[in-house]
């Protein structure tokens, strides 16, 4: 059994340490909110923050999230209300959607570390999240709106 800290609350898991943080989260807890991309660590669809830093859930054994604070899309705030969330909704950013949590996850993490990014650092951080719909332009206004 591995204990876990997700959102805030005490899960325990009985999952191999090497399974991938992505498969306990959606297969085990059903927080579905994270998506399953490429698998391999490259297209940042299973973004999650681990003590607040954005990690690629697909590459990350369960083990070596045990005794940290892991964050996925359903905790980031309460009923949508993050800054992101709300300029997320006001820029109409999502087209198909799927990426979106993951692209979430990495801004809120970008401006965490950096309350006013300018753009270059906006693109820089959000280089490792693909959007196949090619909402880049809305995802970098939403971030300036919600950085103020
Ligand atoms: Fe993890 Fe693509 S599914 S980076």
């Amino acid at each position: 059994m591995l204990q876990l800290t997700i959102n805030g609350e005490s899960r325990t898991v009985d999952a191999d340490p090497n399974m991938p943080l992505l498969w306990v989260l959606r297969d085990l807890l059903q927080l579905t909110g994270t998506k399953y991309g490429c698998g391999k660590g490259l297209c940042g669809a299973c973004t999650v923050h681990l003590n607040g830093t954005a990690v690629r859930a697909c590459s990350l054994p369960v083990a070596a999230a045990v005794g940290g604070k892991i964050t996925t899309i359903e905790g980031l705030s309460v009923n949508g209300d993050h800054p992101l969330q709300r300029a997320w909704t006001e820029h109409k950013v999502p087209q198909c959607g799927y990426c979106q949590s993951g692209q979430l996850m990495s801004a809120a993490a970008l401006l965490a570390r950096n309350p006013t990014p300018s753009a270059a650092q906006i693109r820089d951080a959000m280089s490792g999240n693909i959007c196949r719909c090619g909402t880049y332009p809305r995802i970098e206004a939403a971030i300036k709106t919600a950085a103020g």
